[in-house]
């Protein structure tokens, strides 16, 4: 397979760069599973932007940089901000239907979420990640040079190995990709990685099964620079209940009204954010109902909203109203059992302005991307906001620098190789260290950390890493085994980027030191170690970017 422009993910991001670079070449996705399996498609919430007169850009990015605790980038910030109404206008063109305001016909109904100081949340009720997506496919579908390669997953990047070793900069020529038992060579002038988060890491979590991190680690792999990998955000809401996997209750109820209870029925919120209660950034929400439970001993908290209105909460929210009396729970007249659970991953691959990574020719979009708009704690509804700005930017990059990746010319690329490879008989070494690696994780990386905790899951997660490392090599790959191999490398990512941050700061909270640090102001950028004497994919912190303090009230 060649093409132009070979996108590794199918959510909101992967899509909306292809539908922009349609009209310059031919354009590749590969998606790991069918092409709607994304993150995307899960997303309640909505997508933040400035889109009523009552608000305004510095009001955005005023709430964007409390939210990120001193670390965003400010130009990112003001960038995605500014940007954002227009490309809300071009979801609006594809076909997106937004909800409109009852009382002002033509005018849209925003919703209000966590740490926004204003209504500005365009939504489609609690549906609207599938609403986008669904535009998206279906504009994706009209588009003649752009194929969608369902249930194929990438494997590793390549490098272009003609390449002099005394190049700085490494070039990314496509991927190989495993497709139907086989592994085949993908080269593209431009490689783009967008294949969400990792939330797969931690034993709970609000994201879908394809949340391995598999762009990261990619990345990674590859020689490319990933940042902030230590700030995950946990969602303060997921649906606590035995049949119910991945389910989130949006942070539009609370935005509506609803209410955090304790297990004796007590309101909390007020304790922890007098001013903004339910309200409060999600790592101070998150951290709060941890708390909660832990005094009570409970296993949840509960989320109420059967004081409004009852056909409000059914048409606002039918997507949650629906899920939730599916299994027995009326939310119009009984109080919702939430936990918090993993949800966003804030670090990732870094990039420029433009979406490009330290690796030539290769991009990287969306959550996998760490474009400095989220610094230690995301704002809600940020993040389809900045796949949208971001997919536009390095699509327009693109169109004006079509040296990079038109007529391009690779060295030879080589065909995978699994000589003396064996087919791997039980699933167990792969569904064991699964497992290891999320309860490591969520016990002693979670919301509340400390420095004893980290130190044993590094050296435990050391360990596995070589054992994955070495099941590798001897068996056949396959889709497990390729997940099981990056998740095991985002682990380690976070974790060693834990360790280097000596204070608490938005989403790392770190019981050996909780207030925040001036000297702490800055990213941690790591690599991958490539002597031969290190153990398998162990990263190095390589440098730090310092952030400059910006004054909000
Ligand atoms: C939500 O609906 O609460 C999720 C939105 C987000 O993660 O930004």
């Amino acid at each position: 397979m060649k093409c132009d422009f070979l996108i590794i993910g199918s959510g909101i991001a992967g899509l909306s760069f292809a539908l922009r670079v349609a009209d310059l070449g031919t354009v590749c996705i590969v998606t790991k599973k069918k092409d709607v399996d994304t993150a995307t498609n899960l997303a309640q919430g909505g997508i933040a932007a400035v889109l009523d007169e009552d608000d305004d850009f510095s009001y955005h990015i005023e709430d964007t940089l409390k939210s990120g605790a001193g670390l965003c980038s400010y130009e990112t910030v003001k960038t995605v901000v500014e940007e954002g109404p227009e490309r809300i206008k071009d979801l609006i063109d594809i076909g997106v239907n937004f909800v409109e305001s009852r009382d002002n016909p033509g005018k849209l109904n925003l919703g209000r979420e966590g740490g926004h100081s204003k209504r500005r949340v365009a939504h489609s009720f609690d549906l609207t990640g599938r609403a986008i997506e669904e535009a998206l496919l279906e504009t994706i579908k009209r588009k003649p040079s752009v194929i969608v390669e369902e249930n194929s997953v990438c494997v590793d990047l390549i490098l272009d190995k003609n390449k002099s070793v005394s190049n700085e900069k490494e070039k990314c020529v496509g991927a190989y990709v495993l497709k139907d038992e086989k592994i085949e060579v993908y080269e593209a002038g431009v490689t783009v990685l967008c294949t969400g988060g990792a939330g797969k890491v931690y034993l709970y979590t609000s994201n879908p099964d394809i949340a391995s991190g598999d762009g990261v680690a990619m990345a990674l792999r590859a020689g490319a620079e990933v940042a902030n990998m230590e700030f995950v955000q946990f969602h303060p809401t997921c649906l606590y209940h035995p049949q119910a996997k991945n389910f989130l209750i949006t942070e539009a109820v609370r935005g509506e009204g609803g209410i955090l209870l304790n297990s004796s029925g007590e309101r909390f919120m007020e304790k922890y954010a007098p001013n903004r209660k339910e309200l409060a950034t999600r790592d101070m929400v998150a951290r709060s109902i941890d708390k909660e439970m832990k005094i009570s001993g409970c296993d949840c908290v509960y989320l109420d909203i059967s004081h409004k209105d009852s056909d409000f909460v059914r048409n606002r929210f039918p997507g949650v109203y629906s899920k939730c009396k599916e299994l027995g729970i009326d939310i119009t007249s009984k109080p919702i059992p939430v936990v918090p659970a993993a949800h966003y991953m804030c670090g990732g691959v870094l990039t420029d302005y433009w979406g490009r990574t330290s690796v030539d020719n290769l991009f990287c979009l969306g959550e996998t991307a760490c474009t400095g708009l989220h610094g230690a704690n995301r704002l809600a509804s940020n993040s389809l906001l900045e796949a949208v700005v971001y997919a536009h930017r390095s699509a327009t990059f693109c169109r004006e620098n079509r040296k990079l990746w038109k007529n391009y010319k690779h060295g030879s690329i080589d065909n995978w190789v699994d000589d003396g490879a064996v087919f791997l008989d039980e699933e167990i070494l792969i569904n064991h260290n699964w497992d290891l690696i999320r309860r490591i994780m969520w016990n002693y990386v979670g919301i509340v950390r400390n420095e004893k905790r980290l130190k044993l899951a590094s050296q435990q997660l050391s360990e596995i890493v070589k054992e994955i490392e070495s099941h590798y090599h001897n068996y056949h790959i396959s889709t497990g085994l390729i997940e099981l191999r990056n998740i095991a490398i985002i682990a380690n990512l976070i974790v060693e980027s834990a360790k280097y941050r000596k204070e608490s700061r938005g989403l790392h909270f770190l019981e050996d030191c909780p207030g925040e640090s001036e000297s702490d102001r800055h990213w941690n950028v790591f690599r991958r170690i490539s002597d031969g004497n290190s153990y398998p994919w162990q990263v190095e912190k390589i440098r730090e970017i310092s952030v400059k303090k910006i004054d909000i009230e």
